[in-house]
């Protein structure tokens, strides 16, 4: 052993008993304040930068619109090897809309608040969706979403709960006054992609909708805190629109409209394009949202609606439970819808159906265009608290058929409305059901438990794996 390997072992030694005082050190901060985190998701990356790194400043006042592109673009060129990660950390990050890139993770620490600008010039213009021909709020463009990506693979939005704000306040007031051409941004919105992960993260005051998968597949989305005021205009929790295979698990939404909407396309145009949302699974969904649904299929409807499957859904103070909504002219379908295991409180409707939906985007709708709703399984409810057992509206010359409900109990309002169930041109089934249902759904001479599906959908299967990062900040 020559001298400068005894020194190389000597000052090892050292660094070996420092690096031991400074692990000692670290375990004492939180490790949340920094320290290494871990987190699971569909791909770990190989190469990882800070936000900071591309000079942004965390003051809540600065404009970091250019760190984030500048930040995305130059992690982009990893995207072939291993992919890139990009750490926001502590800190109130102001930006305008950006867009995301393949084989990416944008990990939010939990003190780290990305919020969105409201200067209108950093929202770019994009065209309207095919499948709805206009956007929602008005005629013609729409302002692209405040994090978009489009035609990307593999992408991960998450952290160990840090927040995304979008400042929807100002948005809001200018829809009210009907100050906008255009229709407001969303939250998120991903379309044309593949292998999708949004997890962990809190989201509030959206523009408009929170999370808006749309024309894509493979779609993870868990642990979400959404949080907009129950009188906010169209901020609907998480919208999958024209999406196959997509998981939504473990989150928590107040909103000031429906909790989850599941969505096709509209009318004519969502005819036209034809892709349905099928095989989606919601599970431990927790609701609440006073005129609202917790789980609406449509009213947007018009590519098809099948194969949902809904379990241990928590609602409380919302105006229905799950509310299919449609319209002549809207063509498409709602059909294999399984629903088991809901805790309700205090609801307007357990069940709702609505065939007269109306809004249309333009008069060049077909009215000949029937959707049809077929084969809708309700089992093992319990409500409380509720003014109306159900109000199931079908079309004429086009009834509702097929629907099965089972096991439900339902303790009325203090002032029960007398009709507790209302249906109009449906057809079904019910079985131990309290109050007892209408005509249209006759009691089973036989017990009845409604079909739930026993297979497992492919998203289901898809396995996260644990990442480790190190966040160098304290
Ligand atoms: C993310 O959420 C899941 C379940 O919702 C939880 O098991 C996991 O520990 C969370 N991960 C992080 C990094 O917060
Ligand atoms: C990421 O890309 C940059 C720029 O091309 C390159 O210098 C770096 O080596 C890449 N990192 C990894 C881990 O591949
Ligand atoms: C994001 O991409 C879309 C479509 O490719 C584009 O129209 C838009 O301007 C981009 N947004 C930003 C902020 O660069
Ligand atoms: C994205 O994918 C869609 C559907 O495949 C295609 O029509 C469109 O041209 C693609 N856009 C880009 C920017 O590649
Ligand atoms: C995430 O933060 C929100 C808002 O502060 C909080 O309500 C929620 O409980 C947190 N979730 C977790 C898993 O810590
Ligand atoms: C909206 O359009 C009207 C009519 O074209 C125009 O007068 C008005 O200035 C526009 N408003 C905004 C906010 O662009
Ligand atoms: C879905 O995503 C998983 C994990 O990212 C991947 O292994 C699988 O191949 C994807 N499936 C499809 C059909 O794209
Ligand atoms: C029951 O529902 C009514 C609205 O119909 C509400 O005002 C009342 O607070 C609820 N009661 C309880 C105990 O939650
Ligand atoms: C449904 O109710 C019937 C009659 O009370 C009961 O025998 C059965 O176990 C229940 N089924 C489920 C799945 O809860
Ligand atoms: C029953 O439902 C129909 C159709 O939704 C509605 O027009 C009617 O007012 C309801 N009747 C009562 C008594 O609630």
């Amino acid at each position: 052993m020559d001298g400068k390997s005894k020194m190389s072992n000597v000052s090892g030694a050292i660094f070996f008993i420092l690096g031991l005082f400074f692990l000692r050190a670290a375990e004492c901060r939180t490790p949340a304040n920094g320290g290494t985190v871990k987190y699971s998701a569909l791909s770990c990356r190989k190469h990882s930068a800070l936000l900071t790194d591309f000079g942004a400043v965390g003051d809540g006042k600065t404009s970091n619109t250019k760190a984030f592109k500048a930040a995305i673009h130059h992690l982009s060129q990893n995207a072939s090897e291993g992919g890139a990660q990009l750490i926001v950390p502590p800190g109130k990050w102001l930006t305008g809309s950006f867009n995301l890139t393949s084989h990416f993770t944008l990990f939010l620490h939990k003190d780290a608040v990305i919020l969105a600008t409201q200067d209108e010039s950093e929202w770019p213009l994009v065209p309207a969706l095919p499948s709805y021909g206009r956007g929602r709020d008005a005629p013609g463009g729409r302002f692209s979403s405040f994090i978009f990506g489009t035609n990307l693979t593999d992408v991960v939005i998450t952290g160990n709960n840090g927040t995304i704000d979008g400042q929807g306040a100002s948005w809001w007031k200018k829809f009210k006054a009907g100050q906008l051409n255009e229709t407001r941004p969303y939250m998120i919105e991903i379309m044309y992609s593949n292998q999708i992960q949004i997890s962990n993260i809190t989201l509030v005051n959206s523009p408009s909708w929170f999370v808006h998968p749309t024309y894509s597949s493979n779609i993870t989305i868990h642990g979400l805190t959404i949080l907009a005021p129950i009188d906010s205009p169209n901020t609907d929790g998480i919208n999958p629109d024209s999406c196959s295979q997509t998981r939504i698990e473990d989150c928590f939404i107040v909103s000031g409209d429906d909790c989850i909407a599941v969505k096709s396309g509209w009318d004519q145009y969502g005819i036209k394009v034809g892709i349905p949302t099928e095989h989606l699974v919601i599970r431990r969904l927790t609701c609440i949202s006073p005129d609202s649904a917790t789980i609406a299929l449509g009213s947007e409807m018009s590519g098809g609606i099948r194969d949902v499957r809904a379990e241990d859904i928590t609602a409380l103070s919302t105006q229905s439970s799950v509310r299919i909504k449609t319209a002549q002219g809207r063509g498409g379908y709602v059909k294999d819808i399984f629903v088991r295991r809901m805790t309700l409180k205090t609801m307007k409707y357990v069940f709702w159906m609505t065939g007269s939906y109306g809004s249309h985007p333009d008069p060049g709708f077909d009215p000949k265009a029937l959707p049809l709703i077929q084969n809708i399984n309700y089992k093992q409810v319990e409500a409380e608290n509720v003014t109306y057992s159900a109000r199931l509206e079908g079309i004429p010359n086009d009834h509702f058929k097929g629907i099965c409900i089972s096991n439900v109990t339902i303790t009325l309002t203090e002032k029960p409305k007398k009709l507790q169930w209302n249906c109009t041109d449906i057809a079904g089934v019910t079985s131990n059901v309290t109050p007892k249902a209408c005509d249209l759904l006759p009691e089973s001479k036989e017990v009845v438990d409604c079909p739930f599906p026993e297979d497992r959908l492919a998203i289901e299967d898809v396995k996260l794996v644990t990442c480790s990062t190190s966040l160098p900040f304290f």
